[in-house]
């Protein structure tokens, strides 16, 4: 393992020392530094809010936007700040002009929320969500593939595919699913909400629709950092949630001003781009999912169970199947959960295929010793 990372550069986070913390995935954790410049942002703003409104954030969001589509492989322009995944989804799922009868395609391991607004936006018009099957465990990509492509119908007008599942942790073949979907005449969003800083990112490559990703997780930028990339040819007629004085003019005009807010979560992302490529940018990706493997196995040992994948769709998070009789509810998973939090750490559990599975992260903080106390703290909880 490199050793510069891990515990020889925790003291760069404000993490509480008496928390395990392994579950990078669900929040993030911000830098020092990045939050130190997210500061002088606000302090640049409080110091003269009209003036920075209107002749410093302009310039310096699209400088941001610029420093992103550098990290994502995207022109700057094509790249509009959103609070969330979620709000990015949001704007693309409620942009479209759903009529009865039309089709949009999830995946069953698609995000809740995400989940919830195409059905919400389904209900409202007499359309209908149809659902793509993950199997799990042991996915097999091409089984995922042949699944999108199978439920796509002349009638489907959006597929959305996550990049990384939330309650699975798989990294699924993207570039295969935008090619099916293309090949199908079926328009992409995809729910990066994982992706960026996990795994290298090139939009150009993808050639998906539209790309909604978070900085506020493995990038490590401040909480609300957020951005959507739109394909230049599919930026006509998308609007953010909240439509302001923008409306009508253009892709930036109406994602660059949704109302007053402090801006300082985006301002700050180019410092969490400069910190992830100090700590070896893709170097790291590599290292975090090597971490992940590693602390995935030593569960499993220590378990006596099995991992939800390996391989090339195992990212910087893995899953491990917790060896329990008796009947695998939600309620029985959320009880584990808040255990593990009385118990001094956090990872979010899931069931699946009616077994409880636990999600572990490996962030640059983490050491493989980190997992070994989570094995203890699990093996102890599992026997109480
Ligand atoms: C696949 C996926 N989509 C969306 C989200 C939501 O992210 P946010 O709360 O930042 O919108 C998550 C969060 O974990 C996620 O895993």
């Amino acid at each position: 393992m490199t050793p510069s990372l891990g515990k020889a550069v925790r003291h760069e986070w404000a993490l509480d020392a008496d928390f395990l913390s392994v579950n990078h995935g669900s929040f993030g954790a911000t830098p020092r530094v990045v939050l130190a410049a997210q500061r002088d942002w606000q302090q640049r703003l409080e110091a003269q809010p009209s003036r920075f409104m209107r002749a410093v954030l302009p310039e310096a969001l699209r400088h941001a936007a610029d420093r992103l589509g550098a990290f994502i492989g995207a022109d700057g322009k094509d790249i509009g700040f959103v609070d969330n995944a979620t709000t990015g989804c949001n704007a693309v799922l409620r942009s479209l002009r759903l009529k009865p009868d039309d089709q949009v395609v999830v995946l069953t391991h698609g995000y809740g929320a995400v989940r919830n607004t195409v059905r919400y936006l389904c209900e409202r018009v007499g359309a209908r969500m149809v659902e793509a099957s993950v199997p799990f465990p042991r996915p097999d990509p091409d089984a995922i593939v042949t699944n999108i492509a199978a439920a796509l119908t002349p009638r489907t007008k959006l597929a959305v595919v996550d990049h990384i599942t939330s309650g699975s942790a798989l990294v699924l073949p993207l570039q295969r699913i935008v090619a099916a979907c293309h090949a199908a005449d079926v328009p992409v969003l995809v729910d990066g909400a994982h992706g960026p800083a996990q795994v290298p990112l090139d939009m150009h490559a993808l050639g998906a629709d539209w790309y909604a990703g978070n900085c506020h997780k493995w990038l490590c930028a401040p909480k609300g950092s957020a951005f959507l990339y739109a394909r230049p040819d599919r930026q006509d007629d998308l609007h953010p949630v909240t439509i302001s004085h923008g409306l009508g003019k253009g892709f930036l005009e109406e994602f660059d001003w949704s109302g007053t807010r402090d801006p300082s979560a985006w301002l700050a992302t180019a410092v969490a781009i400069d910190f992830h490529a100090r700590l070896g940018g893709e170097t790291l990706m590599a290292r975090n999912i090597a971490l992940a493997a590693d602390a995935t196995s030593l569960l499993v040992r220590r378990l006596d169970t099995e991992p939800g994948t390996t391989g090339a769709m195992a990212g910087c998070m893995g899953m491990v199947r917790l060896p329990l009789a008796g009947a695998a509810t939600v309620e029985r998973s959320s009880d584990l959960r808040a255990r593990l939090l009385g118990a001094g750490t956090d990872a979010p559990t899931h069931v699946h295929e009616g077994a409880i599975w636990l999600r572990l992260s490996a962030a640059a903080y983490n050491d493989i010793e980190d997992y070994q106390r989570l094995a203890d703290i699990v093996v102890k909880l599992l026997a109480e």
